[in-house]
């Protein structure tokens, strides 16, 4: 417990889930109950929009083609210099919630043929999260979602034999040992006020 006075330290945490999960709405919402209650919460993203996460965009949407290699290479600079500025804010006492991390890149990149120990050595260098929340959204439901955004099939990863490679893939990251922080996986089909609710309990030991 920290005693009046002394700044407390941020806390770090990631949502993930396949494309259509909800993660996006889910950090808004978790963003608006920490400030609520009066915790100053900064949300973030990757790909993020600096000039590595533009380029990795750029593959995600179909627009480019890079190699596997390239691509992971890419989300793990990326990363770096998201990294840069995610500990900054944590130093200053604000929480961060990021949409996607680390297990991003060791579901999406490995899904594409590449070896997980070595997407792993890639993203050593990055900050061990103090939770991951994995919304586990069915991949029917994914599927749905995005079809009713006009965004499935139109890029890379969209496919609903991605996303179940993918979700494989993630619960083999969450297995290993890579330091994800506290792990936490939520069912996401159900309304979005239940899964927010469902997170929310979740982090109650980090509060
Ligand atoms: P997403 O998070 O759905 O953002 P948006 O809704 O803005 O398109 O899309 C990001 C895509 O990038 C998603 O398909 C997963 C992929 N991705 C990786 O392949 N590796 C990574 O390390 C990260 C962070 C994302």
């Amino acid at each position: 417990m920290s005693r009046l006075g002394e700044s407390t330290p941020g806390r770090f945490i990631v949502l993930e889930g396949l494309d259509g999960a909800g993660t996006t709405t889910q950090g808004a919402l978790l963003a608006a109950r920490l400030l609520e209650r009066g915790i100053p919460v900064e949300l973030t993203k990757e790909p993020t929009d600096g000039v590595l996460g533009k380029i990795a965009r750029a593959f995600t949407d179909g627009v480019t083609h890079l190699e596997p290699e390239t691509v992971a290479l890419t989300f793990a600079a990326d990363r770096i210099e998201h990294t840069v500025e995610i500990r900054a804010l944590l130093e200053a006492g604000t929480w961060v919630v990021s949409d996607r991390y680390v297990a991003s890149s060791l579901a999406y990149q490995t899904s594409q043929g590449l070896p997980f120990e070595w997407v792993r050595t890639l993203n050593s260098r990055a900050m061990e999260p103090d939770a991951t929340i994995f919304v586990d959204t069915s991949v029917e439901a994914c599927v749905a979602r995005l079809a009713a955004r006009g965004e499935f099939n139109t890029g890379p990863f969209d496919q609903a034999a991605a996303l179940e490679k993918a979700r494989a893939l993630y619960l083999q990251a969450f297995a290993s040992d890579v330091p994800l922080g506290r792990l936490v996986e939520i069912a996401g089909d159900a309304s979005r006020e239940q899964v927010a609710d469902a997170i929310w309990d979740a982090l109650a030991p980090l509060r």
